[in-house]
């Protein structure tokens, strides 16, 4: 018989640049991980794909690596969770299960245009009434239409009922069951355009709207439920996957961000910040997004969200395109060789600015340039975008309740907490306490935790949130006139990159 001594959760965590399985400990802790970097196709300006068959291929690849390693050192798997990159598109042949386009990634701008009519049509106020969303190509609804409008045949056979749409969640758990489940969770359906977070339905006004047919979407489930069971042909058991949410959304629940108020934000590929709001469904006056932050034993959480589209991603550019660092890591010591940025503002509008400008079309931009600038100068700028780009979110928040009704200290998670200038910097310009936690794999570990619930290792959110410990402090040390200066500078960059 297994003691919880040697039962693990395992977190499948499919994100946008790589697929990682890890698992964990019922306190938290690292047992094992298997991670695999994932490619990103861009087969026109502002187009970005993935092939499905690596989604599903390293997903499996990951796993069966931890199940190995799991089995090595006699430890027993609870249950699954899976968590992943929100809004990206994958449609599928119900029959043969075989994708019939790649998946068109949430960055992708292809669907600006689109965007753009409807938005001229009038209809944005009432799908943000229903949605919590903008009109934007970010979400899935638009880049579902341009599948069925670009592909042959595709709009018929999605009509006739032969065509599934899932996020990637759905798509990884169609397959781990072999077609068994075509279901997502409350919160990635809340990023579809097409899920109304008041009545907690797909909505059929939004369908007509976006012309797409009801018989392709998903079931919709709570975080915590039975999803399926993988197939024991490919995971060597029928494990129960018993856990399933946004990767934000999962990181606010692997952040212990459970009381109205809490706000975490994550620093990968982007940058997504998340306030708890309770049972409170506060459409956004700042162009935040309302979203299902979890809905657990029939009780839903809000969420308002700042999404920034890049955050890691500008340091990635900086490596790979420009050759300034060798790796992301370096970033850090280099930005500290100088003592500020020489008025350097990095714009980091790779694929349009997201919240709360919502540019779709808006492109990237380095300001500031003199004679004495240097690579360190534009660096660090790159760091301290991060900040920059993160107080336009919290002041944003803050606006929309009372200021005291925020928690003072933001807990963050993601590559980039580990980059100690990145920290201080987070901390300097939003002039809050800035909390790292031990179990900085948050995203995964909230999904974990899910599926912990549902096989009955946690019996409520208090057991998670005990799970939560803080391993590093960062206080605000910059004086408010530098701080303010700073700001208006960035203020000003952006502003340029918006005309
Ligand atoms: O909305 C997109 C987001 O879910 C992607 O997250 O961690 O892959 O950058 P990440």
């Amino acid at each position: 018989m297994s003691s919880v001594k040697n039962l693990a959760l395992l977190a499948i965590d499919q994100g946008t640049t790589s697929t990682r399985a890890i698992l964990f400990s019922v306190q938290g802790e690292i047992l094992a991980v298997s991670q695999k970097e994932l490619k990103l196709l861009h087969p026109h300006k502002g187009w970005i794909e993935q092939h499905p068959g690596d989604l599903w291929e390293d997903t499996l690849w990951v796993c069966r690596n931890v199940i190995a390693d799991a089995q090595r050192s006699d430890i027993k798997i609870a249950g699954i969770g899976i968590t992943n990159q929100r809004e990206t598109t994958v449609i599928w042949d119900r029959e043969t299960g075989e994708p019939i386009y790649n998946a068109i990634v949430w960055q992708d701008r292809r669907t600006a245009d689109l965007c753009d009519t409807i938005k001229k049509s009038g209809h944005e106020q009432q799908i943000t009434k229903k949605t919590g969303l903008l009109v934007d190509p970010y979400f899935s609804a638009t880049k579902i239409a341009w599948i069925l409008d670009h592909i042959e045949g595709a709009r018929q056979r999605a009509e006739k009922g032969e065509l599934a749409f899932g996020t990637v969640d759905t798509f990884l758990l169609w397959k781990l069951t072999q077609g068994k489940a075509h279901t997502t969770d409350i919160t990635n359906a809340s990023r579809t355009l097409l899920f109304n977070i008041v009545t907690r339905q797909w909505d059929n006004d939004l369908l007509q709207l976006f012309n797409i047919p009801a018989g392709m979407l998903p079931n919709v489930s709570d975080n915590v439920a039975f999803f399926g069971e993988t197939k024991p042909e490919l995971l060597g058991a029928a494990y129960v996957i018993g856990g399933m949410a946004g990767d934000q959304h999962a990181a606010l629940v692997g952040q212990g961000c459970f009381e109205s108020g809490m706000i975490k934000a994550t620093y990968g590929t982007g940058c997504f910040a998340l306030m708890n709001t309770g049972h409170n469904c506060t459409i956004s006056s700042n162009k935040l997004l309302t979203t299902i932050g979890y809905r657990i034993g029939g009780d839903t959480c809000y969420a308002l969200e700042g999404s920034i589209f890049t955050a890691g991603a500008a340091v990635q550019w900086l490596r790979d395109n420009l050759g300034l660092l060798s790796d992301a890591a370096q970033s850090e010591a280099v930005a500290l060789s100088v003592t500020d940025s020489n008025e350097v503002y990095f714009v980091p509008a790779f694929t349009g600015l997201g919240a709360p400008y919502w540019k779709p079309n808006a492109r990237a931009a380095i300001t500031g340039i003199s004679r004495e600038s240097t690579s360190a100068h534009v660096v660090r700028a790159a760091l301290e975008a991060q900040g920059y780009q993160s107080r336009d979110l919290i002041e944003a928040m803050e606006s929309e309740l009372n200021s005291t009704d925020t928690s003072e200290a933001l807990r963050i998670d993601g590559g980039m907490a580990g980059n100690t200038f990145v920290c201080q910097f987070l901390a300097d310009m939003l002039g809050r306490t800035v909390e790292i936690p031990e179990v900085m794999e948050s995203t995964a570990w909230g999904a974990a935790a899910l599926a912990g619930l549902y096989s009955g290792l946690f019996n409520s959110l208090d057991n998670i949130s005990r799970t939560w410990v803080c391993a590093r402090r960062y206080t605000p040390q910059m004086a408010e006139d530098e701080r303010n200066k700073l700001y208006a500078g960035w203020k000003h960059a952006v502003q340029a990159v918006l005309n």
